[in-house]
């Protein structure tokens, strides 16, 4: 069953064609340049970007396809931006209407937490499910933990108070002047002085007992440690490196709570931050600590924003009929979480 996918929920522009679990086709137009000198993503701009890009998009992604291939199409609902989910959204609905095809929507996080069983073309790599697991995502717009029970059924146990880890390290990232996103900017830094810990960043949120986190106090006592400390200013590699293992091993401390929270050993993990390579290298020492294991997106695409995660949870409802059923009722949801899955 082949599906066309699009997912605008942030600052990229992305559709893929998928069969199953395997991806044929995945275009990506990426807004990176427009927003960087903002040190995020501006709304207007984000918008406008999509709309300009998107049938350009589509028409890279579907060009080995005729349209008479794809059994239906699927898009991101949310959560995302409400002006750049809405222009994915008008234009799946244009598609489905003017092809006869048939609707879905998805969650957002529900695609990052299947990225790590997206294939390639092959069908590589060839993963089983194994439920129950635990998930996390781990992006710039998320930070949270679930029960992954089964297909298409999770349960939230955990989330971020205020900002996602991803975006904690943005804007300490857009402190030290290093432009946007400063996630991949500070694993660079922080790699060229052996991902050192040399100031101590404060570890938010490690005395509760839930699964929660909150990074917002970590940027504060960030700003005022560069502003107080002026002499440091000159150590780049040294502040990024103390500041990504504050956050990397507030994220691990936490997932080891939720794995003697929960029993479960088994760690899926999505979302833009899973490119890091050291939070790959400390998630595999904490699965190996507890006898289990840990599965990350297998392509670097996967790891962040991209249509094809989307189009293979289309696919696992499409299986369930999980259609949606007018057309003009699919709305955009901003603030959809995993836990409020409507159809
Ligand atoms: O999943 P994603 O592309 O978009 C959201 O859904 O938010 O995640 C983007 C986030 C940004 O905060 C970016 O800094 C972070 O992922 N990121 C990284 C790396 N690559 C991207 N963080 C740490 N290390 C990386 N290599
Ligand atoms: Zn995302």
């Amino acid at each position: 069953m082949k599906i066309l996918a699009i997912d605008t929920s942030a600052d990229e522009t992305s559709v893929a064609v998928v069969d199953g679990r395997r991806v044929l086709s995945n275009a990506i137009y990426s807004q990176i340049l427009i927003h960087k000198n903002w040190g995020g993503i501006y709304p207007s701009l984000a918008k406008r970007a999509h709309e300009e890009k998107i049938d350009y998009v589509i028409e890279e992604a579907v060009k080995k396809f005729s349209i008479d291939e794809i059994d239906a199409i699927a898009v991101t609902k949310g959560p995302g931006l409400a002006v750049a989910l809405e222009v994915g959204i008008k234009k799946a609905k244009e598609l489905a209407k003017k092809f006869n095809k048939k609707l879905i929507s998805v969650n957002h996080l529900e695609g990052h937490i299947y990225s790590p069983f997206v294939q390639n073309s092959q069908g590589n790599p060839d993963r089983q499910f194994t439920f129950p697991y635990l998930a996390l995502v781990i992006s710039g717009g998320h930070t949270e933990f679930a029960i992954f029970k089964n297909h298409l059924q999770y349960e939230v146990i955990g989330s971020t108070l205020d900002d996602a880890a991803g975006e904690a390290l943005d804007k300490a990232a857009k402190l030290l002047g290093l432009g946007y996103p400063g996630g991949p900017v500070l694993e660079r830094l922080a790699e060229q002085v052996d991902n050192g810990d040399f100031y101590h960043f404060p570890r938010p949120m490690l005395k509760s007992n839930d699964l929660n986190f909150s990074f917002s106090g970590l940027k504060t006592s960030f700003f005022y440690f560069l502003k107080n400390h002026p002499e440091v200013t000159g150590n780049i590699a040294k502040l990024a490196s103390s500041f990504q293992e504050a956050v990397l091993e507030t994220v691990m401390r936490k997932t080891e709570k939720a794995i003697n929270q929960t029993g479960i050993n088994r760690l899926v993990i999505g979302g833009g931050v899973t490119a890091n390579r050291r939070l790959r290298l400390l998630s595999r020492r904490l699965a190996k600590k507890y006898h289990g294991s840990v599965l990350f997106p297998p392509y670097k695409y996967l790891t962040g924003d991209n249509a094809a995660m989307i189009g293979v949870v289309g696919y696992y409802k499409a299986v369930k009929n999980l259609y949606i059923k007018e057309i003009y009722d699919l709305d955009r949801a901003p603030r959809l979480d995993l836990s409020s899955l409507d159809f």
